[in-house]
Parts: C-alpha cells; sequence; structure tokens
C-alpha cells in the first residue's frame, strides 16, 4: 500500500473508531448477517475460500451512511459462523481507482493465494456526456498471498480495450478458470438507438492479457445496463447472472426498481444469445441486489446477494441510518439445481444457531423484542395460507399468487418503513421456511424455488401467527453468530 493508501487507511480507522459505537447501540443490529461496521454497504465481493478460510469483501463506505466514495471491507471465517473484520485492505490509491474501488471477484489458485480483479471508478468532472464519456472503468488486477494484504494493483484493461460500440458503463469483473484459461465477465451499457444491458466475455492465458472473447445479450434489449454479472456451469448448464437496469415494471415480476436474475440456458455451451423468457428473478423481495456466487472447498455453490437496493430510498428507507449505518448482506445461500430454477438454501451450518425450539399458545409464538427464529412451515398443501407477523406483516397464499404485505395499520408501517407489497404467481406453496434476523426477513418457498428477502423494523414483543389450520410448523430461537 503506497502512501495515500496508508492515510486513507489511518482516516478510514480513525472513522470506524467514531462510527463503531454508534452502530453497536442499535437494537437492530443483526445477529446472523453481515453488516457494516459503521457507514454504508452494498455489493459482496471477492467471494471465496482458500486454505479451509472463508473471504467475504464488500462495498463498503464508513465515510457516508448513504454512500459515497467506495472502498473494500474485508470478512473472514473458518465456519461460516463466526466472522472477523479484517479492516479495508482496498483503498482508492491509484490512478485507476481514485474515485473508487468498485465490485468485483476474486479467484484462488492451487497455491491458496488470491487473485483479484475490480473495477477502479475514475470520473471526470464536467464531461460533456456523463452517461457516455464521462468516467473510466478500469479492470484492476492484484493479488494476495496470505488473503490479508494485497500486493500492487497494475490495470488490465481500459478505455481502448473495450468495443467502441459501449458506454463507459463497464464494469463489475467476475473471474474464473476453466481448462487451463481465464475468463471474464463484465457488465455492460452498449450504445445505440436505445441503451442497452450486455455481457463481455474476455479470455486470457495468464490472468494479465485479455482479449475479447464473445459478447453475451438478448436480441432484443433488456434493460439498459447490466451491473455484477457471474456465469457458471451448475447441473451441467450454464448460468448468467446478472443486475439489470431497466426493466418496465410488472404486476408479478420485475416490482423494484433494479432487478437481480439468471438466465437458465438450458446448454452444456457458452451461450451468446441469451433469451428473456430463461430469466429468473434469484429474490423477489425488496432489498435484494448485485449476488455472486463461488465454488467452496466442500464443492457447493454459495451465493451471496446485498440485502439493499441502489437509489431505493426516495421509495423507502432504514431507520438504522439514525445509528449511522445501512445495509446487510444476505446468510451465504447453497445453489442447487431444480426443476427449471435453481433452488436456494441457507447454508447448513446455520443450523447450528439454532436454540430451543418454541412452543406456541393458542396457535401463537410470542418471543421477546429482538428475538431472531428460524421456522420452517409444512404440509401447506395448495389451501389458501396466512401467517401474522407482529400483527403488521402478512405472508399470504392463495390462487397461485404469493404475497408479502406490509398492512397499512401502525405497526405494518412503522416495521416496513415505505414498504408495501411484493407479489408472485407460484403454482403451489407446499412450504415456508422463515429466517428472521432483528431487522431481516428471508422467506424460502418451497426449497427455495422462490426466495423474498425484505428488511423489516418490528417493535417489542414479536409475534406469530398461523391462520392455516391443516399447516404443521417448527420455530427456533436463533443465538447470534460470533
Ligand atoms: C452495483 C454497483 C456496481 C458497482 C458498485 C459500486 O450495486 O453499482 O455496478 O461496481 O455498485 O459501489
Amino acid at each position: 500500500m503506497n502512501v495515500l493508501g496508508q492515510a486513507l487507511k489511518y482516516g478510514v480507522e480513525k472513522i470506524e473508531e467514531a462510527g463503531i459505537p454508534q452502530a453497536e447501540q442499535d437494537s437492530y443490529r443483526l445477529k446472523f448477517h453481515l453488516m457494516p461496521p459503521a457507514g454504508w454497504l452494498n455489493d459482496p465481493n471477492g467471494l471465496c475460500q482458500s486454505r479451509g478460510l472463508y473471504h467475504v469483501f464488500f462495498q463498503y463506505s464508513p465515510f457516508d451512511v448513504n454512500g459515497g466514495l467506495k472502498i473494500w471491507g474485508h470478512y473472514t471465517s473458518r465456519d461460516l459462523l463466526r466472522w472477523n473484520y479484517e479492516g479495508t485492505p482496498l483503498l482508492p490509491d491509484s490512478p485507476y481507482d481514485c474515485h473508487g474501488v468498485y465490485s468485483g471477484s476474486a479467484l484462488t489458485e492451487e497455491d491458496g493465494a488470491l487473485k483479484i480483479f475490480y473495477t477502479g471508478n475514475v470520473k471526470h468532472e464536467g464531461a460533456y456526456d456523463y452517461i457516455k464519456e464521462g468516467r473510466e472503468a478500469n479492470t484492476i488486477y492484484c493479488t494476495s498471498e496470505d488473503g490479508y494484504t494485497f500486493g500492487s494493483k497494475r490495470c488490465v484493461l481500459t478505455g481502448e480495450d473495450y468495443p467502441e460500440d459501449y458506454t463507459c458503463h463497464i464494469r463489475d469483473p467476475k473471474v474464473w478458470k476453466q481448462d487451463g484459461s481465464y475468463y471474464m465477465v463484465l457488465g455492460g451499457r452498449k450504445k445505440g438507438e436505445k441503451e442497452r444491458g450486455a455481457i463481455l466475455l474476455y479470455r486470457s492465458g495468464d490472468g494479465l492479457h485479455w482479449r475479447i472473447y464473445r459478447e453475451m445479450s438478448t436480441e432484443a434489449p433488456f434493460g439498459y445496463m447490466w451491473e455484477c454479472p457471474d456465469m457458471f456451469c451448475t447441473g451441467g448448464e450454464w448460468v448468467l447472472s446478472i443486475s439489470p437496469q431497466g426493466l418496465p415494471r410488472e404486476k408479478f415480476r420485475f416490482q423494484n426498481i433494479y432487478q437481480a436474475g439468471y438466465f437458465l440456458t438450458g446448454s452444456r455451451k457458452m451461450p451468446d444469445i441469451l433469451l428473456p423468457e430463461q430469466f429468473i428473478e434469484w429474490d423477489m423481495g425488496f432489498d435484494f441486489y448485485a449476488p455472486q456466487t463461488f465454488e467452496d472447498e466442500k464443492g457447493r455453490r454459495l451465493l451471496i446477494g446485498w440485502i439493499g437496493m441502489p437509489d431505493s430510498s426516495r421509495e423507502y428507507g432504514n431507520p438504522t441510518t439514525d445509528f449511522g449505518w445501512q445495509h446487510a448482506l444476505t446468510v451465504p445461500r447453497q445453489v442447487t439445481a431444480g426443476k427449471g430454477r435453481l433452488l436456494q438454501a441457507p447454508a447448513e451450518e446455520l443450523e447450528s444457531l439454532r436454540n430451543r425450539e418454541s412452543i406456541p399458545e393458542d396457535g401463537k409464538w410470542t418471543l421477546d423484542s429482538g428475538t431472531a427464529f428460524d421456522m420452517i412451515i409444512t404440509d401447506i398443501g395448495s389451501r389458501p395460507f396466512c401467517l401474522v407477523l407482529s400483527e403488521g406483516l402478512e405472508l399470504r397464499f392463495s390462487d397461485g399468487v404469493f404475497q408479502m404485505v406490509f398492512l397499512e395499520n401502525e405497526a405494518g408501517r412503522k416495521m416496513g418503513a415505505g414498504r408495501t407489497m411484493r407479489q408472485a404467481r407460484i403454482p403451489e406453496l407446499g412450504k415456508l421456511r422463515i429466517l428472521a434476523d432483528t431487522s431481516v426477513l428471508e422467506l424460502y418457498l418451497n426449497n427455495g424455488e422462490y426466495v423474498f428477502t425484505t428488511r423489516y423494523y418490528p417493535e417489542g414483543k414479536i409475534t406469530v401467527e398461523v391462520k392455516s389450520p391443516c399447516a404443521s410448523c417448527r420455530l427456533w430461537e436463533m443465538g447470534a453468530m460470533e
């Protein structure tokens, strides 16, 4: 790290010293989700496991609870349960990333070293057309032998290396190795009468010298920008995950301002043309964006997403900003191939946080304020279902539609902080798992065929009432991660 980096690191540590005690006073701090120590968090970055150690980096802005200059924060864990905060290894200390160390990925080599690729953001003040030429998106590479400290940065792709028919919005490299070559996907915004989202796939023999290999997009525009791409093969078929912007809102799909989903290509070959009908949203809740996956040493494909949404504060907010922190990451979710969709399930390690099983009284659970819980409801059949949480949030299923609704009453308005309703068409609801942290809900329907993630801010005792007599339910109080 150079002198500028050291100065920035010192500044970050001072800001954290002041911000962490304030954040920790918030009763909405989470028990088993990763959050920023203080300030703002967005995308998960550089997810990997090396020599047994899991690494979760994240977009971090300790400077401003509402975003601002981005750096990488870093958590590590051996068991996905006890996490250490390792500080901020990547700071904007070079001419290639002076306005932000943006999102990227990590690759682990056989010897355990990490190769990191990320976007270095450089803004051109006073540019004539900010969208087309207002910035540089440099692809930066650096390595780490020990997983904690990083060597010098090298810019491996810059302006002229990207196709001319793209705007300056090209970012978020995800790199993997396959058959002796390195591959990198970058998300982009392509020029044209109507700008459109697309993916650039690069290939390299050494991880340093890259050549464009292929472009991937839909035939007709599918949103104007695709962020945070990810590409992997599961169950023998290629999956391309993106966070597209600019999809028109529909009644049962694309209900947030931006989306995150995957194209299930049905092909053993890397695709170039993607079909919009292959696109499936990872998560239909209010707060989910920019997910990334990686394969761990057990051979599991794990996904972590950002529990948040860019530009959403116009619609809804988070009272945690009063305590100087905002946003979180989902629990690690194991992704497996299902029938026509991918399934997501909380990593099984989380089950060891279950404490005693709680027994309902008069069909209703009453839990102390701030209790986190894990609840599994089975035998719902295709009958109508309704669950009421703390008198302000209803989960309903009937006639092939599932809804998560913050009610119009006082409890609902406070709990939702501006959130209203999200819904999806589901042929049948057989099983529902609710992973409830202090101020986050992750709902897994039918073994994770559909997932809904949201922030929620209950006050006082937490009540859970299932209004469907046939369903069988189990609820465990959850302990905290260390
Ligand atoms: C997605 C994103 C990325 C970018 C990062 C900056 O949320 O906009 O495209 O690299 O956030 O924080």
